[in-house]
């Protein structure tokens, strides 16, 4: 009977992020390594795991243990088709042709605001769950993706904040990131594919019963707030959350794969040399199982 050589968790902070070792995710997994990943995942909610080398059906048959693919882009018009294929967010600086990409690219112009902190698909009703990212090529300087732990954030608030944080839900759009960047070239068309959503300002994490904030730069007003207020109190907390004891930054190596929990981290991508280096990156994202409002049971507006 072959033995099973169970995954080594390397911690890079006592709570979150931790590296995967002894694990070739090219393999299907056995129930025994998966689950230790999972539990893992669970508890840091950023995993790296160096030196995979994955095609594109390897990464997303791992991806696929955690949940359902999310499939649709939030670009929605032409500009990246047919680079990588519909399981992937395509995360390069590539245009379809395999060329970096013009400097007036819209693709560029979508792609900048991952730079601003942020969660996965928060301005979908049901927005995403993990994010699985794996490095082909990387600049050989900047570039890096930042991750803060939203948990650790909302345990460090005072007590009357997480008190008023309670119940409150917050509209996230895609065209409230696109807006902070000076990007507002849309059609009614763009409008109506991509409806403001309700997300909770607060929610509680079932695999680990931790409570996190939850925010991104798509987050854009409070319900019940007056527009500035709310829009004060985002930019409030994004700041407190993002602060440096609650940020880990990922300096990449090609063949890394990096996986994050979107409903208690936030990310941003470092500055590069976007129109000299290319980096390519693909992404698979798990769909969450519900709009926060529902898992929290509070009435969404
Ligand atoms: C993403 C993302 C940032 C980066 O893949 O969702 O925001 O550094 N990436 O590429
Ligand atoms: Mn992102």
């Amino acid at each position: 009977m072959a033995t099973i050589i169970h995954p080594i968790i390397y911690p890079m902070t006592p709570g979150f992020a931790a590296e995967v070792g002894d694990v070739d995710l090219s393999r299907p997994l056995a129930e025994a390594e998966f689950s230790a990943i999972q539990e893992a995942f669970w508890e840091f909610a950023v995993l790296v795991f160096p030196g995979q080398q994955l095609t594109q059906q390897q990464h997303v048959a791992f991806a696929k243990r955690f949940g359902e693919i999310e499939t649709d882009t939030a670009q929605g018009r032409k500009v990246s088709q047919g680079r990588i294929g519909k399981n992937f967010a395509d995360v390069s600086n590539l245009d379809h042709q395999g060329k970096i990409w013009g400097k007036d690219s819209r693709q560029r112009m979508f792609q900048l605001c991952n730079q601003l902190w942020h969660t996965d698909s928060s301005f979908k009703r049901r927005p995403a769950l993990a994010s699985l990212l794996y490095a082909r090529s990387i600049p050989p300087l900047g570039g890096h993706t930042q991750f803060a732990d939203q948990r650790a954030g909302y345990d460090a608030l005072p007590e009357e904040m997480k008190a008023r944080l309670t119940g409150l839900v917050a509209e996230h759009s895609i065209f409230h990131s696109r807006k902070r960047v000076g990007f507002t070239d849309f059609n009614e068309e763009d409008y109506q594919r991509l409806p403001p959503v309700p997300q909770v300002m607060v929610r509680t994490i079932p695999q680990s019963g931790r409570k996190s904030l939850y925010l991104a730069s798509h987050a854009g007003r409070v319900f019940g707030l007056p527009d500035d207020e709310g829009l004060a109190l985002i930019d409030q907390l994004t700041e407190h959350t993002t602060q440096r004891q609650f940020v880990y930054t990922h300096r990449w190596r090609v063949d890394d794969l990096v996986m994050w929990d979107n409903r208690c981290t936030m990310h941003r991508g470092t500055q590069f040399d976007d129109l000299r280096w290319e980096r390519d990156m693909q992404r698979a994202t798990i769909r969450d199982v519900a709009n926060s409002c529902e898992q929290e049971g509070i009435p969404a507006p």
